[in-house]
């Protein structure tokens, strides 16, 4: 029987107990489609900071780097100054493992969860790749004159071609698979007699950010006639967040650097029933993963069997699939529809109609 070992960080606030209802459907997935799973439990986040001083150790490092696969609850903690655990453990581990990826799925799975006039699933259906090691992120930059009249602070945008080309790639080839060569709905007749199947829009400022948007522009019109399967696609990032808003079935495959697709996630999940089912993945494709539910830690919920425990099942769905469980993945995610549409009330904390650990056992069973 196959056999898999993931490190688990469950985190502050209400991130261990969404990851335990996460690890108890991947399980009941392992048992279904015939793998184990070994759990390795690591303490890291707010409370040991507050205990012992230390974030994340060098070893930790080198030692989460051994794994395929991380599953991580949450960051952030309320006695905790903001920025030292998101930065100390969160972006640390993103760009020391180098997982250039961020990917979003964006899915809506109801259409009573959705605050867009008439729109249901079939409107709001796509992915987000957010390039994860680069931009504003890095953290180039500095101060000149701190705390005087003529203070000045940088804060400075780092695009590589390598990072670039390599976020473009790994998007062009997601388009291209997506849809198991089925033409993506959102394509015009015309498209779909010239070969297409897919579509890739490159989310930038190309008319302001005239250096930085000017390298993934140029990247991404090089990459785009590998593709021939893709229709490439370019939108303003603004211009993106009016039509989310308006068309969100305009959309199939987004690229984007690392502040945009930021931002532009946190409005994606809004459309697809809220931070209680997005989840996302910190993708290195040659080695260590690292997934997540993209709500924090809601330290106010801590405890109290409340929190909506649905992203983070996602988001183990997400980890089977890179662990190569295709299968299992799509049972949960199927599992997951199949609960919200008979079972949840509603996707926010407190107003399931049922409690965390209960949403875990109704998946989990839904699985088996
Ligand atoms: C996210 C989060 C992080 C980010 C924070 C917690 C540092 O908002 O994963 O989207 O900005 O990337
Ligand atoms: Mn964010």
């Amino acid at each position: 029987m196959k056999s898999y070992h993931v490190a688990v960080i469950g985190g502050d606030g209400t991130g261990p107990e969404v990851t335990r209802e996460a690890l108890k459907v991947c399980e009941a997935a392992g048992r279904k489609f015939g793998f184990t799973l070994n759990w390795h439990h690591y303490d890291f986040g707010g409370d040991r900071y507050l205990r012992t001083g230390e974030v994340l150790p060098d070893s930790a490092v080198e030692e989460l780097r051994q794994y395929k696969a991380i599953f991580l609850g949450a960051v952030g903690h309320p006695q905790v100054k903001p920025g030292i655990l998101e930065k100390g453990i969160l972006l640390r581990l993103r760009f020391e493992l180098e997982q250039y990826i961020n990917l979003r799925p964006v899915r809506l799975y109801r259409a009573e969860d959705c605050p867009l006039k008439d729109k249901g699933p079939e409107h709001v259906d796509f992915v987000v790749v957010r390039e994860n090691n680069e931009g504003l992120y890095t953290g180039a930059g500095g101060f000149l004159f701190k705390g005087t009249p003529h203070e000045v602070a940088i804060q400075e945008s780092v695009n590589t071609r390598r990072g670039v080309e390599r976020c473009l790639k790994y998007a062009f080839e997601l388009a291209g698979k997506r849809r198991n060569g089925k033409p993506w709905k959102g394509l015009k007749p015309e498209d779909v007699a010239a070969g297409k199947t897919a579509q890739l829009t490159l989310c930038g400022k190309t008319n302001v950010l005239t250096y930085a948007f000017d390298l993934w522009w140029r990247t991404f019109q090089e990459l785009a006639p590998n593709y021939p399967a893709v229709k490439s696609d370019y939108a303003h990032v603004d211009a993106i967040c009016m039509w989310f808003v308006k068309n969100p079935e305009w959309f199939d495959v987004i690229v984007t650097d690392n502040m945009f697709g930021d931002i532009i996630t946190d409005l994606a999940a809004m459309i697809q029933g809220g931070l209680g089912v997005a989840a996302g993945g910190n993708i290195n494709p040659e080695g260590t993963s690292m997934f997540e539910p993209m709500g924090g830690s809601a330290p106010k919920y801590t405890g109290q069997n409340v929190i909506n425990p649905l992203a983070a099942i996602n988001a183990g769905a997400m980890m089977l699939d890179f662990l190569g469980e295709s299968q299992a993945a799509t049972a949960i995610e199927d599992a997951v529809i199949q609960i919200i549409n008979t079972k949840v009330k509603s996707l926010a904390a407190g107003r399931m109609g049922y409690g965390t650990r209960e949403i875990g056992d109704l998946v989990a069973e839904a699985v088996a």
